[in-house]
């Protein structure tokens, strides 16, 4: 009988632990990303990457210089030299030095604030969105993620000059049509393709950690509560078997 409730009580906290793991998995449609927020030198490359290379467009209001290096444990200095090149504060948030109308007529488009893209679109598309441009025909740059996309591949340097090649596939109708089959690189860049997925899932874990600050802090407190929960079910546990000693 004792046995048993131990046995169950041991189930009851690996069914915990397993559904945990599966709410963290998401959907397989896209290619995982693997961008980890708990990883702390990934998200600071990611940092790195996102001020270089697409601050200059891309806002990120919600963001201020010092929340995020006391998330990613840089120091005000380490942040001020080599992350911040507008003349903005520590305690500033996040803009653009561009001014935004200046930004719609040389691309036809606002860059969005991406204060809250890693919620609304997740790290996995994003890492998608970044692999996914390629030149066109016509010279120009283009999106297998987002078709016509006006952003152009700022990271192109870094990646390579790709095209899209394409197969025909003929549906049950008998319509044939042209459906995007994989890219071919024409001109490599200064990273290899593997060094590559890595720079995306950097930026993407960083876009999903500006997304949702408090994700950090809630990830390390889940794992204290559920210890807290195990615990205190153990304790109850020993104290119902005390209380009914004597009246067994
Ligand atoms: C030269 C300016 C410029 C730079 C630099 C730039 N972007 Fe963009 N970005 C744009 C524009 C313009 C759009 C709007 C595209 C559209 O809707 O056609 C855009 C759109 C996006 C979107 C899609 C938003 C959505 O859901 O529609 C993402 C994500 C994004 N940029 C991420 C980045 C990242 C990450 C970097 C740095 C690696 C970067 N951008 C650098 C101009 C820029």
């Amino acid at each position: 009988m004792e046995r048993k409730t131990i046995r169950l009580l041991f189930v009851a906290i690996l069914l915990l632990f397993s559904s945990v793991e599966l709410s963290a998995s998401g959907s397989e449609e896209i290619e995982h990303s693997g961008a980890n927020i708990t990883d702390t030198a990934s998200l600071q490359r990611g940092a790195k990457w996102f001020m270089n290379y697409c601050l200059s467009c891309h806002s990120v209001s919600y963001m201020r210089y010092n929340r995020m290096a006391q998330d990613l444990g840089l120091s005000e200095e380490m942040v001020m030299e080599n992350l911040v090149f507008a003349d903005a504060k520590f305690g500033d948030t996040m803009e653009i030095s561009m001014r935004p109308d200046h930004a719609e007529s040389w691309f036809g488009n606002t860059p969005p604030d991406l204060s809250l893209i890693g919620r609304s679109r997740g790290a996995d598309w994003i890492f998608a969105y970044l692999r996914g441009f390629y030149m066109d025909e016509t010279g120009g740059w283009n999106n297998t993620v987002l078709p016509n996309v006006s952003m152009p591949h700022v990271l192109w340097r870094l990646q390579g000059i790709q095209q899209a090649v394409y197969k025909t596939e003929t549906g049950e109708s008998g319509y044939s049509r042209e459906v995007f089959d994989h890219f071919e690189m024409v001109s490599p860049g200064v990273q290899t393709a593997e060094e590559y997925k890595e720079t995306a899932r950097d930026i993407a874990a960083f876009l999903e950690y500006v997304g949702e600050p408090a994700k950090l802090q809630r990830k390390g407190v889940g794992v204290w509560v559920i210890l807290f929960l195990a615990l205190f079910a153990f304790l109850a546990y020993l104290l119902k078997a005390e209380f009914w000693r004597d009246i067994h």
